[in-house]
């Protein structure tokens, strides 16, 4: 898939989302090292931390299908500036893909790009965990 097709996929998603408490929704776009794609929404609750975000469904869909590799994630939101993952969404897909590269598009389509490492500089890694005395 080209970038402008991921990117007109994540967008599309908007409308799916279930965010009757924010009003904010976000779609996502994942796309696997083999060329799959995955998509996600924000799902809210009534009662609010419930709720997930749309990175971490993509990323649920995906891994539920048997895939670990990702190569990029889009990521749309409606808003004059570029949103930009939540912290636990960061260390969610800092798990699988400290290499990722992370697309955010504003209201536009516009896009502002990051690798996972730049969004999350030392995170808690499978060689953290090792290194219990
Ligand atoms: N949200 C996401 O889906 N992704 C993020 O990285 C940031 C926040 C959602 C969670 C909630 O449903 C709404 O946006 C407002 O916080």
């Amino acid at each position: 898939m080209t970038l402008d097709e991921l990117k007109r996929l994540a967008m599309s998603m908007l409308d799916k989302a279930y965010c009757p408490y924010s009003h904010f929704p976000v779609g996502a776009a994942l796309e696997c090292e083999d060329g799959s794609v995955f998509t996600g929404v924000n799902i809210e609750n009534a009662s609010y931390p419930v709720g997930t975000c749309a990175e971490r469904t993509a990323f649920g869909n995906a891994i539920s299908a048997g895939h670990r590799s990702f190569k990029r994630i889009v990521i749309a939101t409606r808003t004059k500036d570029y949103s930009s993952p939540c912290g636990m969404c960061r260390q969610f897909m800092y798990e699988f893909s400290p290499d990722l590269e992370v697309i955010c598009l504003n209201e536009k389509g516009d896009a502002k790009t990051y690798t996972m490492r730049e969004l999350l500089p030392g995170g808690f890694d499978t060689a953290n965990l090792q290194s219990r005395i």
